[in-house]
């Protein structure tokens, strides 16, 4: 049986299906007796130089695709909202199929997308959107479907999960280790959505809605970004015994659900700590299942392509059993709480005077937050020293009250705050 399906985008993503394909293609035919036939790939440059992209497929009219009728599938690796979401709407209005690597377009636009693939009698399919290669969304749809799920946390940016091994295991400064996650195919076209954390936020929100049976907007996702973590950061954790990873973690406790991407201090025995280079690992804790970890590589081509693929042929062989949760369940919004409870590591230059640490730690007695460490690493110079502190496991708000306190003292400058998993 042979399928007609068109790409939009043949960059890092698109052109590594292309490659799968050719590669594979007699394979999946053989196992599965689908005939998987590019038909067209679009693109902007016509005459770029693109290896293993068939150069007599490229188009850059969009309306080609559209008026060819055979064509019964059109999978979107192009990135960003606009035009990704007119074409997308349009592709499900004409009936045909649409698989999606844009996680950015999915998370802001599920329902949209969903129930107009619903109208039209067709399908929706998203398996490259999170954690390149690991197949974590059919995991959450699929296998894990009789579950319920109280918890998706992990490593879900291949970047920023790059260079902070690099800073960490190389030295590298945090420039050069971007440059080569760049260079390398795993950052996004503009590499502030994967170092603000804004990636990993789009994938936490599918992966919520998914896991939670709530509809989680990534607006109400806590977001910060590895910026701010700076190579002394790196190296004062490992002095301690931690790694710094920033982790994706969603938790539902009592119909409240706590979603948040940021920096983590692990202890360097976690098993997230050995999860290096684009490499992305999902823990999610189910009802029945009970803990699982999904591994593998969170970005580039032929890992991404992978999923892409195997989500081509999935669409083509499903045509009578897909999913629409968010039209035929009601999903209702989440309660999100923007309370949670973790450690906190403060970095600090402060005078090296008399009652300077009794009056910090006056300040967050008084929040009720107690200190686990408190050390003054190296000498002090110009009557300064560096005060780094781990406090025990407290409430984000209270840490946040204290800290608001800290900030007004005048003999102490908060440098850096890393939340600590134990
Ligand atoms: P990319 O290398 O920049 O490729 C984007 C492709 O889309 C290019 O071929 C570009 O055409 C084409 N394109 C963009 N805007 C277009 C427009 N308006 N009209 C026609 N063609 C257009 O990006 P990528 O890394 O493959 O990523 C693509 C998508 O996959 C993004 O949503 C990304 O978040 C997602 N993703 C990426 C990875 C990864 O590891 N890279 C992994 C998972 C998911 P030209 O080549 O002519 O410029
Ligand atoms: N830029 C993304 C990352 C690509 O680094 O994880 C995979 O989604």
């Amino acid at each position: 049986m042979k399928k007609r399906i068109a790409l939009l985008g043949a960059g890092t993503v698109g052109a590594g299906v292309c490659r799968l394909l050719a590669e594979n293609g007699d394979m999946i035919l053989d196992n599965n007796g689908v005939e998987i036939e590019i038909a067209a790939i679009l693109v902007r440059d016509l005459n770029k130089e693109r290896p293993g992209v068939p150069k007599e497929l490229l188009t850059d009219d969009f309306e080609k695709i559209m008026a060819d009728d055979s064509i019964v599938l059109v999978a979107e690796a192009m990135g960003g909202v606009h035009p990704a979401l007119e074409y997308a709407l349009r592709v499900l209005k004409a009936g045909k199929c649409f698989v999606t690597a844009n996680k950015e377009l999915l998370s802001q636009h599920f329902e949209e997308l969903e129930r107009t693939a619903f109208e039209h009698g067709t399908g929706l399919y998203f398996e490259p959107s999170v954690a390149g290669a690991v197949p974590v969304i059919k995991a959450l749809t699929d296998s894990l479907a009789a579950n319920r799920i109280y918890s998706v946390m992990g490593i879900i940016n291949g970047t920023t999960n790059y260079i902070l091994s690099k800073m960490s295991e190389e030295n590298m400064g945090y420039a050069e280790a971007l440059a080569e996650a760049t260079e390398l195919g795993y950052a996004e076209p503009d590499p502030t959505n994967d170092v603000e954390g804004y990636d990993a936020r789009f994938k936490l929100s599918i992966l919520s809605s998914l896991a939670f049976d709530r509809r989680v907007y990534v607006k109400d996702i806590f977001c910060e970004g590895i910026t701010a973590i700076t190579a002394d950061d790196m190296r004062v954790a490992k002095d301690m015994g931690y790694g710094i990873k920033l982790l994706a973690i969603g938790k539902m406790e009592d119909d409240k659900i706590q979603v948040r991407v940021h920096p983590t201090m692990l202890p360097l025995s976690h098993p997230l700590c050995s999860v290096n280079g684009s490499f992305n690992a999902v823990f999610v804790n189910a009802s029945a299942a009970g803990e699982m970890m999904f591994y593998g590589r969170g970005a580039g081509d032929m890992p991404t392509a992978s999923a892409m693929a195997g989500d081509i042929l999935h669409a083509l062989m499903q045509e009578t059993r897909r999913r629409y949760p968010f039209v035929l369940g009601g999903v209702p919004a989440a309660q999100i709480t923007d309370d949670w409870n973790s450690a906190f590591f403060l970095s600090s230059v402060a005078q090296d005077e008399p009652l300077v640490l009794a009056r910090v730690a006056n300040i967050f007695g008084k929040h009720g937050v107690s200190l686990k460490t408190v050390l003054q690493p190296g000498e002090a110079s110009d009557g300064c020293t560096r005060v780094i502190l781990i406090t025990h496991i407290t409430s984000e708000l209270k840490f946040r009250k204290a800290l608001e306190e800290l900030k007004e003292l005048d003999c102490i400058e908060v440098r850096n705050i890393i939340r600590v998993e134990e």
